[in-house]
């Protein structure tokens, strides 16, 4: 079976060939220093073999689970934010029907997310679409404390034991957490509901393949089997023994180094297929969170072509030119959508008459790929033949393994995230949050 392929020669404008090839041996050392656990960050490793390393036990216990979901649910809320949500509904949006939504038979329980807002109109909402459905609720942080989660799920409990009852609340919440700490532990010991652990040294912007995100995709009705297949094949693929040339994860990461240090400060993520919309916001997160420290880093953004080409289209041509782009190319769609011929032909389509939807989507593409390239902004290319859970799993270490790699050539610890906590700490000496007293104090003397 083909894998995933990356392409740089669309880059050759701005960096050389030799100049990629010139951080061949530094980022060798990096993989080096991610294998052997010396590097910074060192105690959050857990990610990088976990595709070979998980058991058909640890997988069969979560399509177990996922079943009893399924089988008592018609719609499953997940509730998490940042890498405690973002990997699962990458996949599940990526696999998903579009209008998964107006069918009328559902195969698989409705997925939904929560947790990932304080929006008092969002929860609302929400709690008031499941009033009149059999719910179940996936609790998933690893701290056990993020407010943005904790809140949601103290709405949706005592909202699914009351419209449910105590005991099929037990069966159909289920807790992904820490081992022993934080409050979505304690209260799930408490509760006695199913949970599964969030090792301690996987980050949760690499913990897709791990319960956090493997839950959530059973339960949709995605093989994970398939998905942590597809993500052993790129552990190989990616293999420190892989020569620099032959090894993606190893290229994009040197590739994107150089191109950052020739004044390529921002780097544009591009789907040509919007069901890989929030796989862009996955990607966002691991590498933003990642590398965007000690005043550094490149800034991941992300587009939807063909729909942002007529929004972003102009800055991307013609505006400053800090930007390159990384498109993820699908080569094959699933399904197959041919343009009808008309007789009277007034929007002068008959030219594409008879030719696929894609066809026209592929020379979209290409057409985009030249133009932007005329217009100073180099492109890369991450070819896929098909959108799977395979290729998935592919695409997710693949792209994880190179930021490990990239945040190392930065020089950075990459498995960090001390930015993070400034608005919280803000926002808790606002809301007058016990233990928080001289910081309330601080923080009012500066409104
Ligand atoms: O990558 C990260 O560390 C963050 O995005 C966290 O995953 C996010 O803040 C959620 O944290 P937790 O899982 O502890 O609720």
């Amino acid at each position: 079976m083909k894998n995933i392929s990356l392409n740089i020669n669309k880059v050759s404008s701005v960096v050389s060939k030799e100049t990629i090839d010139s951080y061949a041996s530094l980022t060798k050392e990096c993989m080096e220093t991610l294998d052997k656990g010396t590097g910074k960050g060192n105690d959050f490793l857990g990610w990088l073999h976990l595709p070979s390393s998980i058991t058909k036990e640890e997988l069969a216990a979560l399509k177990d689970c996922a079943k009893t979901l399924r089988d008592n649910c018609e719609v499953v809320v997940v509730a998490g934010i940042g890498g405690s949500y973002l990997g699962a509904r990458a996949v599940i949006e990526a696999l998903s029907n579009s209008f998964q939504w107006l069918k009328k038979e559902q195969d698989a329980p409705i997925m939904i997310y929560a947790g990932h807002n304080i929006g008092e109109d969002y929860l609302y909402e929400l709690t008031n679409y499941l009033k009149d459905k059999k719910f179940g609720v996936i609790n998933i942080s690893k701290s056990g404390t993020t407010t943005e989660t904790a809140l949601a799920f103290r709405l949706l409990k005592k909202q699914c034991e009351d419209q449910r009852g105590k005991e099929m609340a037990k069966k159909v919440i289920v807790a992904v957490t820490d081992a022993k700490k934080g409050a979505a532990r304690i209260t799930a010991n408490n509760e006695g509901y199913n949970t599964f652990v969030i090792p301690d040294n996987v980050g949760g912007r690499f913990s897709v393949l791990t319960p956090v995100g493997l839950l959530p995709i059973a339960v949709a009705g995605f093989d994970i089997d398939k998905l942590i297949e597809g993500a052993a094949t790129m552990e190989k693929a990616c293999g420190n023994d892989v020569p620099f040339a032959e090894n993606p994860a190893a290229v994009y990461a040197a590739t994107r180094n150089a191109l950052y240090k020739d004044g390529k400060k921002i780097e544009i993520l591009v789907n040509f297929n919007p069901k890989l919309h929030y796989f862009m916001e996955w990607w966002k997160q691991l590498y933003g969170e990642s590398e965007g420290k000690e005043n550094k880093g490149i800034f991941p953004a992300a587009v939807d072509f063909s729909t942002d080409l007529h929004s972003m289209g102009q800055w991307i041509q013609e505006g400053e030119r800090t930007i390159y782009e990384t498109v993820i190319s699908i080569e094959n769609p699933n399904y197959t959508l041919v343009v009808p011929s008309d007789e009277a032909n007034l929007d002068g389509l008959n030219f594409l008459a008879g030719k696929r939807v894609d066809e026209v989507n592929k020379m979209a593409e290409l057409g985009t790929q030249l133009a932007h390239v005329d217009g100073g902004v180099p492109n890369m290319r991450v070819s896929v033949p098909e959108l799977n859970e395979f290729y998935l799993g592919q695409l997710i270490y693949f792209f994880e393994k190179a930021c490990g790699i990239s945040g190392y050539i930065l020089g950075v610890n990459p498995f960090n995230q001390p930015g993070v906590e400034a608005y919280k700490k803000n926002m808790f000496a606002l809301l007058n949050k016990p233990g928080y007293e001289e910081e309330s104090k601080a923080i009012q003397a500066r409104l």
